[in-house]
């Protein structure tokens, strides 16, 4: 069975640091994100992958090209030259696809979802579509779904208002459909497959619900990418492999007297921790980033190259690839770093602030 994984948003969430890094290719445990989704695919039977890509198609493929081991693996790329929306980006993909039922999935969620469950019930039933759905707290940013007890999908709501949300069952991102689908998307322009394509199958009847209560998670926003970076190092994710209290510490560490390491965590290769300096509470220190004397770094991710200079403290923040947190600056709260920007010393950053790439904040010049 193939799959279509839909690649080709432009992240706008999790900016800024999908200015420079697809969302697909964000690292969770130091792996891009798209791996854990080939790895779900596989496990539930997919044996060929089409990637419908809009933005940043480069890295995506080069990722790919670098995966040896899964050279026996088909994959074909679908590149849109104007993002044609979820349902546009399906039907673009069509020309690599077989004739057969396909599952769809959004490239961003993170899932311990057993997929061949969903295949199962959709072959067993006469539906054009099935698609999982799983329970979120606040409904509001999601597509919501309501079922009859047939399973049948009474009305699927992208997007509800406060005062719309009637059930906390949403949308997934996962589905399998009948190829009759394709022929419902008009090509080469901007459909969406939840606010055309599913309330017209809905209202034919013939879309179908196919409940998870797994591990799920849309890792599309800074809180939820840095909850599933953690979740992943504690192994709270069940497909993905975790396991828990998870450590991996590249042989290349070079590591200050005293320093300290509370796993979980990932540090990857070429790394520097320096005297008396602390990681942990699931954090993630991609390849050659440093962490000065003294410095702490919890709960957050360091991409490539990123440093935090001594006396710094970072905490439940994310911090882009070669940006710099100078010494005795704290980062807490979901603030996010953009690519080899700069903060100067003693800056105080949190709510969520974001910094764009490159930019350089003076020196104790920030402070909330
Ligand atoms: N090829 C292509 N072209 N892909 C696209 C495009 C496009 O124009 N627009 C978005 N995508 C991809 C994104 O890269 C992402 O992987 C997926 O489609 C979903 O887009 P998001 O922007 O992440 O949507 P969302 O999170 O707001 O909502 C969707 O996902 C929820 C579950 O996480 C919807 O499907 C909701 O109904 C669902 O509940
Ligand atoms: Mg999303």
């Amino acid at each position: 069975m193939q799959a279509v994984i839909l690649v080709g948003g432009l992240g706008t969430r999790l900016r800024p640091i999908t200015y420079d890094i697809p969302k697909a290719l964000v690292p969770l445990r130091n792996e891009p994100f798209i791996g854990y989704m080939i790895d779900f695919l596989r496990a539930g039977g997919v044996d060929g992958v089409v990637l419908s890509m809009g933005y940043l198609p480069d890295p995506i493929q080069e990722y790919f090209a670098g995966r040896e081991d899964l050279k026996d693996f088909p994959i074909h790329y679908a590149v849109e030259d104007h993002p044609l929306g979820t349902a546009g980006g399906i039907k673009n993909a069509e020309r690599y696809l077989d004739g057969e039922p396909l599952v769809v999935v959004n490239g961003d969620v993170l899932t311990g979802t057993d997929l061949s469950q969903a295949v199962e019930l959709h072959e067993s039933s006469d539906s054009l579509a099935t698609i999982t759905l799983t329970s979120v707290e606040d409904p509001t940013g999601y597509g919501l779904v309501e079922i009859d007890h047939d399973m049948l999908v009474r009305r699927f709501l992208e997007k509800p208002a406060a005062d719309e949300v009637t059930t906390n069952l949403v949308n997934a991102g996962i589905y399998v459909l009948d190829p009759e689908v394709l022929h419902l998307i008009p090509s080469g322009q901007e459909v969406s497959i939840e606010r055309e394509i599913f309330p017209e199958l809905q209202a034919q009847g013939t879309l179908r619900a196919h409940i998870s209560s797994s591990y799920w998670r849309d890792i599309g926003t800074p809180r939820s990418y840095l909850a599933a970076s953690h979740d992943v190092l504690s192994g709270a994710v069940g497909a993905a492999n975790g396991t828990f209290e998870y450590l991996s510490v590249h042989p290349s560490l070079v590591r200050g007297k005293n320093s300290k390491i509370l796993p979980p965590v990932s540090v990857a290769a070429g790394c520097e921790i320096g005297h008396s300096a602390s990681i942990g509470g699931r954090t993630s220190l991609g390849r050659g980033c440093r962490v000065g004397e003294g410095a702490v770094v919890e709960g957050s991710v360091m991409l490539d190259g990123a440093e935090v200079e001594p006396g710094a403290v970072v905490r439940g923040s994310i911090i882009g690839p070669n940006a710099r947190v100078g010494q005795n600056a704290i980062v807490r709260g979901l603030s996010v770093l953009g690519a080899g920007c700069a903060v100067g010393e003693g800056n105080v950053l949190d709510q969520g602030i974001r910094i764009n790439p490159g930019v350089v904040v003076p020196p104790r010049s920030l402070s909330f």
